[in-house]
């Protein structure tokens, strides 16, 4: 992960540095730094911590310079300490260099280099690839951008990187290979950073590097872009990118995520709009239109992703295999990169994930890719990479997701899931006509029953105030409410650090009932439509074991009310939509139990928003 930024031109390059990190945070917070060079020299800070740590420990200095880089990590080789933290120096210190990516082959490269006299500080590859880069220069006494191309053709991992020489401060180079970079141009100014939302103030023109690209930054000159391998001097394709950035304010709320979580009734109509066309009770959607008859032909669909968008994918397989009637395969992309798995040519695969930069959800489109499948991508992240290498896909139109822990865009991608399987099943009539109706009709109106749950939010932050120090939770569902219970549980457990377990309800007596006594909360889905009787019998065998069940059940319900320690009221809807309502209470449950801890909720420990390593 990691996020780095730099800049380049005629201003004073701090103030632009260190407001980019605290916008980059969302990718790494565990230590960050920052070097901002002039004449002849540099000034080079960085701590352990987040980013307003670093601005504290230089607050009452004058940084002067107009060229700088900066960096906030998100740590793989090394703890997070101010050694490890970027950027770093080669042994000359001529070189200053941040990355983000995995060196992986660093230990060969590291020996070679010892062996030739260099000597390391921290335990990171990066350390081991600015001196590389040193050592290629010095021997062969090479230009650096010269040294730059034949270091990176020697590295098997991913990167993006920003390296400056301390005598020729007037010049940054650039590189990428996986790793997410874009560079911000405003005539001969340049802005680097992981993504455009620390410069969108600056300029909106836009170049994103693409996979094994280099670029040579000079001031006041213009832009060198080449090929890594071969050198080769590319065309620049330069975007306007519209970022409205009041929608990345916290505005009235404490964090980003309780923010989002109540934006959901917004942001499903937002997702739904010029999609569902009521009045003609019709659906379209751009992205699939051209390719409908790859959908509507299909003998069987994959869905990929990771973590939260993997429980979108398994409320997609219930949706796509009761509507549309084609049976649907989800796997973890992390699972199915290595697997060798059977993709035929022309097979569907639908990749979903928010940020669309997650590296084993691309590892899973390459490859699928290289097999012949036809890629579908379900992406919120607008030009993100997996938006632009899928065949075809469609936009959650969530708006930018800060929290860590993914919520509105969690319920806009099961809105793209219900949509596809309408529009499959109506064409194929797998569905009839009149439930088609009622679902659109409903579909239309479920943004004010999300806002009428929501107002479960207080009676919630009571519950959580009476198990907020637990150690253990449980969350059970049945059906299309299974992979919801997954979701809630992964919501506590990265906030709050309660352990947290997700199962189908009726496996509870095939193991997961021996952990059951009085001290553990079991939450239980328990909407009516399918299965309700059934997860009675269910809530039942944990009350006899002395289990403390919070239930979430319809309004107007008797039966288990009068079974549960504590209950949930939300509307009812039916079971196809039923993820859009009953995750509202999870996550707020996750959100109050946290904020009750006193924990971080838009930053949680070890995490990051895009993960973009393996
Ligand atoms: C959990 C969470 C993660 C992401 C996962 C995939 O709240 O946010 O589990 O869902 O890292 O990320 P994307 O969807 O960006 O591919």
């Amino acid at each position: 992960m990691c996020g780095i930024i730099g800049y380049l031109g005629n201003k004073e390059a701090y103030p632009i540095l260190i407001n980019g990190l605290k916008k980059l945070e969302y990718r790494g917070y565990d230590s960050s730094g920052i070097a901002i060079f002039y004449q002849g020299g540099y000034s080079l800070y960085k701590t352990k911590g987040k980013v307003n740590q670093l601005e504290k420990k230089i607050s009452s200095l004058k940084l002067h310079g107009t060229t700088g880089i900066g960096h906030t990590r998100w740590a793989t080789h090394g703890i997070p300490n101010d050694i490890n933290a970027h950027p770093h120096v080669s042994n000359s210190q001529e070189l200053i260099l941040i990355h983000n990516g995995i060196i992986e082959n660093y230990y060969a490269i590291k020996i070679i280099l010892l062996d030739n006299g260099f000597t390391f500080k921290s335990k990171t590859d990066t350390e081991v690839l600015v001196n590389l880069i040193e050592y290629i220069k010095k021997k062969n006494k090479l230009s650096l951008e010269e040294a730059v191309r034949i270091s990176l053709n020697e590295i098997i991992g991913a990167y993006s990187i920003a390296i400056v020489e301390k005598s020729h401060p007037e010049r940054i180079i650039i590189a990428k290979l996986g790793s997410p970079l874009t560079l911000g141009i405003n005539k001969k100014e340049f802005f680097i950073a992981s993504d455009p939302i620390p410069f969108i103030n600056y300029t909106n023109n836009v170049l994103y590097l693409k996979d094994g690209e280099m670029a040579i930054l000079n001031k006041n000159k213009e832009l060198d872009l080449r090929k890594i391998r071969n050198n080769h001097k590319l065309n620049p394709i330069i975007k306007e990118l519209q970022i409205n950035l009041k929608k990345i304010e916290k505005g009235e709320y404490k964090y980003f995520m309780l923010k989002e979580i109540y934006e959901q009734p917004k942001t499903i109509l937002d997702t739904l709009r010029g999609r569902l066309l009521i009045t003609d009770g019709l659906i379209y959607i751009d992205g699939f239109e051209l390719n409908k008859d790859i959908f509507f032909n299909a003998k069987c669909i994959t869905i990929v992703g990771c973590g939260t968008s993997w429980h979108a994918s398994l409320i997609g397989e219930y949706i796509l295999e009761n509507i549309a009637r084609i049976p649907v395969e989800v796997e973890y992309a992390s699972e199915f990169r290595y697997k060798n798995p059977i993709v035929k040519k022309k097979d569907i695969i639908i990749v979903i994930s928010q940020s669309g930069e997650t590296a084993d959800t691309i590892a899973a489109l390459k490859l699928a890719k290289k097999k012949g499948a036809f890629v579908f991508g379900i992406c919120n992240v607008v030009g993100s990479y997996i938006a632009r290498n899928v065949d075809a896909g469609v936009y959650t139109h969530a708006g930018p997701e800060i929290g860590v822990a993914s919520t509105k865009a969690f319920t806009a991608q099961i809105i793209i899931l219900i949509l596809l399987a309408l529009k499959i099943g109506k064409h194929k009539s797998t569905i009839t006509d009149d439930f088609y109706k009622k679902l659109c009709t409903e579909l239309n109106y479920i943004s004010d029953k999300i806002s009428l749950t929501l107002k479960t939010d207080k009676y919630i932050k009571n519950i959580s105030k009476i198990y907020h120090k637990v150690n253990n939770f449980i969350y059970l569902g049945r059906g299309i409410n299974f992979p919801v219970a997954l979701e809630g549980a992964l919501k506590l457990k990265e906030i709050s650090y309660i352990h947290a377990e997700g199962y189908p309800a009726a496996e509870m007596k095939h193991g997961p009932i021996a952990l059951i006594d009085e001290k553990i909360p079991v939450v239980v889905l328990a909407t009516k439509k399918k299965l309700y009787e059934k997860i009675i019998v269910n809530i039942q065998e944990i009350k006899a074991r002395n289990g403390k069940i919070i239930a979430i059940v319809n309004e107007g319900d008797i039966q288990v009310s009068m079974l549960a320690d504590h209950v949930i009221y939300v509307p009812e809807t039916y079971d196809e939509l039923s993820p859009l309502i009953t995750i509202i209470p999870l996550q707020l449950l996750a959100y109050q139990i946290a904020f009750i801890r006193g924990e971080n909720v838009d930053q949680p420990r070890n995490l990051a928003k895009s993960v973009t390593v393996e």
